[in-house]
């Protein structure tokens, strides 16, 4: 079906470590990146074991493992792993994100329903709004080199707001502040795990606890702020529908500080993930002309504007979108501890033991996938994608807590490409290649500077 390997070109990735990762390495690892800690090995591997103090790790990189752990045994493995709760929670508190039980299940009941595909169209008119914005600025930035991940970053946060806060009090400076307060408590919070592995209480302050807790603290206080201006009845559907949630006994589900958790948690989690998915499809399709040729012939046949039930035809963009996700997956680790004592295959794990399925190396794993490292969105059109094996792949998540906004994200995404690529094109400055970089989300470690022209 696809071309010889060796004629194929391998998007940037971390040269594989030498060795398995020890103990002592995956702490140091703490400090740089996740991705660079794995061996070749680890590409074929089923399930790798590791021994922290007390605790044991398991990476499930089978199928069927992953399956039987996420999806059957749910129960015993829905909760997040304590470094995810740890490293989130100063900006989204006890969210849904990083809930479980009963907490989790009604909060997620309120909130899925509001992000479902049936209320897409209510959502689509902002994506063209914030793609049309992010358009004009980039044409006027043009020619020359423009950072797409932050661009990307405020224009997807933009959307969000704009659902939440509606015209009046969603401002763009705001989404810009926001993009940039997320990114800069991503990196400071990223090294708080190095505390956690050595047992030091979180309590405890060191200088990314406290840079961390600033920029937490300038978050949610701007979601304070806006909210303040939504009064009760006034806003979108979404911030009222997450505003009036009751439990059975007529009691409100979310208000005081879980309605600033649940805020930024949807402001996070989907502005963030559409952001670093978009950044890397424009640079696969400026690496790749054939493959942006035909996105380009594809978007070029939508109407203008481009409504809600216009994309179906956008097939083989869905497809470039589906693999730069599965070569980038944002989520590129998804982790759990365990809440019963249990047994995966030859391991017997204790309560607090963390699993983990790592979407990157499934993703790329040399069993399930041809060529896996290469860029062949192809393998994504309906025929090809009908053969994938089950489990393999998952830039979504899984089981229960796979992500409630996946058809929201799809569509964004979409629209997005379809805006820009019909106004501007996007190329690679000669001699650079970004480089993949992971902790809490994937992205291109430095940023993503692409040169953009108006196309004439
Ligand atoms: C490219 C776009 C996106 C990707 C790749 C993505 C990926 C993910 C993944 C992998 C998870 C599960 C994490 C885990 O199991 O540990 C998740 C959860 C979630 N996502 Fe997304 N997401 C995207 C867009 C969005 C958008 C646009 C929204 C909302 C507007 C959203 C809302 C959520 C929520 C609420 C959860 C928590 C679900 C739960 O725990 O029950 N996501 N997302």
């Amino acid at each position: 079906m696809h071309a010889p390997a060796a004629a194929l070109p391998i998007p940037p990735m971390p040269a594989p470590a030498a060795r398995p990762p020890s103990f002592l390495r995956v702490l140091l690892g703490g400090r740089g990146d996740l991705l660079s800690l794995f061996p070749e090995e680890a590409y074929r591997r089923q399930v790798m074991s590791f021994r922290m103090p007390g605790r044991l790790l398991l990476v499930l990189n089978h199928p069927q493992v992953v399956r039987e752990v996420f999806v059957a045994r749910h129960e015993t493995y829905q909760r997040k792993s304590r470094f995810m709760e740890q490293a989130l929670a100063p900006v989204i508190g006890d969210s849904l994100f990083i809930n479980h039980g009963a907490v989790w299940a009604e909060r997620r009941a309120a909130i899925g329903p509001e992000l479902h595909p049936s209320r897409l169209d209510r959502f689509h008119p902002l994506f063209l709004r914030a793609a049309a914005e992010m358009a004009e600025d980039l044409a006027r930035a043009a020619p020359g080199p423009v950072e797409l991940s932050a661009a990307f970053a405020a224009a997807t946060a933009r959307v969000v707001m704009l659902a939440l806060f509606g015209e009046a009090a969603a401002r763009r400076e705001d989404a810009a502040a926001l993009a940039s307060a997320f990114t800069a408590y991503q990196a400071a919070a990223e090294n708080l795990d190095l505390f956690h592995m050595l047992g030091l209480p979180a309590w405890l302050p060191s200088p990314q606890g406290r840079a961390a807790r600033r920029h937490a603290a300038a978050i949610r206080g701007l979601i304070g702020r806006l909210l303040a201006g939504v009064p009760p009845g006034a806003g979108p559907p979404l911030l009222e529908a997450v505003r009036e949630a009751r439990r059975g006994d007529g009691t409100r589900l979310i208000e005081g500080a879980a309605l600033v958790n649940e805020i930024a948690m949807l402001l996070l989690a989907g502005s963030e993930t559409a952001a670093n998915t978009l950044t890397w499809t424009l640079y696969l399709l400026a690496a790749h002309p054939e493959a942006e040729r035909r996105v380009r012939d594809e978007v070029a046949l939508l109407p203008e504007p481009p409504g809600p039930d216009a994309l179906g035809p956008l097939v083989f963009t869905r497809a470039v979108l589906q693999e730069a996700m599965r070569l980038y997956p944002p989520v590129a680790v998804l982790s759990r501890q365990a809440l019963a004592a249990d047994r995966i295959r030859r391991w017997s794990l204790r309560p607090g033991d963390t699993v983990m399925c790592v979407p990157w190396l499934l993703h790329r794993h040399a069993a399930w996938w041809e060529h896996p490292h290469a860029f062949l969105p192809e393998r994504f059109l309906p025929e090809a994608a009908r053969r994938q094996p089950k489990f393999t792949y998952m830039p979504f998540g899984l089981g229960p807590r796979v992500c409630a906004g996946a058809a929201f994200g799809m569509a964004e995404m979409q629209v997005f490409l379809a805006v820009l690529l019909r106004r501007l094109a996007f190329a690679v400055p000669e001699g650079f290649a970004p480089r993949p970089f992971c902790r809490l989300t994937l992205r291109p470690a430095g940023g993503m500077p692409l040169r953009v022209a108006v196309r004439g």
